[in-house]
């Protein structure tokens, strides 16, 4: 097969290396568009799960940030999309859920967390993102509380400074959560939490993660965002940041990274 060629036209890598490079399952890009769940009907999560997360979405932070044999903890699992992705990956996994839809989930809060602290490698949290959704589990569910209210950032504080206290140093805290659009107010719940999580974590970067299987992705809602001037939610934001021994959020350092 012919080299192909580089960008000054001469040729110097085989067009078998290109097609190889190209065929990485990696995101190269901020913008992470998987066409559905990804399942294809392998048991990875459950994609009729009202606010699964996306298998390529875990398998693309479990193979950029852990290593065989690491520990990934998800703190809120629903239906178990990060518990199967990692093990499949032959990462170790810790899965928690106020409510346990599978028996090898345990139930814990995941704002307190039955973890040792400093040993785990990658943090997925796929949190609820305001009361949009009944997920049961009581007062203690934090899909209870609006996102509108300041109540929802301070108890997703707390499942942060948990996420923390159980990363390792320079351990990955992977966070998904999407806007709201209710009753004619926006709330950007996605810059309000990234603020949240960067009193304590350093940005690695943001991802927008391509919405499509949500039940306002109809032909009626489409019709009504037109109608009615405004927009539905097409995308989700999933914040990825590091563990810093000592973390100052003005963008400096301080002390010895770990
Ligand atoms: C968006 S779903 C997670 C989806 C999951 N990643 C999947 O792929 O199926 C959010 C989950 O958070 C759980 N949850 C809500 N409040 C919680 C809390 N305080 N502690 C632990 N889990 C909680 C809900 O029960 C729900 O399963």
């Amino acid at each position: 097969m012919a080299p192909a060629p580089s960008f000054d036209g001469s040729s110097r890598v085989h067009a078998e290396a290109w097609a190889a490079l190209g065929r990485s399952d990696l995101e190269p890009s901020t913008c992470w568009d998987f066409p559905d769940q990804g399942s294809r009907g392998l048991r990875l999560g459950d994609p009729a799960f009202n606010g699964v997360t996306p298998v390529g979405c875990v398998v693309n932070l479990v193979r950029r940030y852990t290593r065989p044999g690491d520990l990934v903890l998800d703190p809120m699992s629903g239906s178990g999309t990060v518990l199967d992705v990692t093990t499949s990956l032959g990462r170790r996994v810790a899965a928690f859920d106020l409510v346990p839809r599978r028996r090898d989930i345990a139930r814990a809060d995941a704002r307190l967390c039955p973890v040792r602290s400093g040993v785990v490698a990658l943090v997925i949290v796929d949190s609820p993102y305001s009361d949009n959704v009944v997920y049961g589990g009581g007062d203690g569910c934090l899909g209870r509380i609006p996102c509108r209210e300041p109540r929802f950032y301070e108890e997703m504080d707390r499942v942060a400074v948990e996420a923390h206290r159980v990363l390792r140093p320079n351990g990955v805290l992977a966070w998904v959560i999407s806007d709201e659009y209710r009753r004619s107010t926006y709330t950007p719940t996605g810059f309000r939490m990234f603020d949240v999580l960067a009193r304590r974590f350093r940005p690695i970067d943001t991802v927008v993660l391509v919405r499509h299987h949500d039940r306002s992705a109809s032909p009626m809602w489409e019709h009504r965002a037109r109608r009615f001037n405004f927009f539905l939610r097409g995308f989700k934001f999933l914040f990825i940041m590091r563990k810093e021994k000592e973390w100052n959020r003005n963008g400096e350092t301080t002390g010895t990274r770990g």
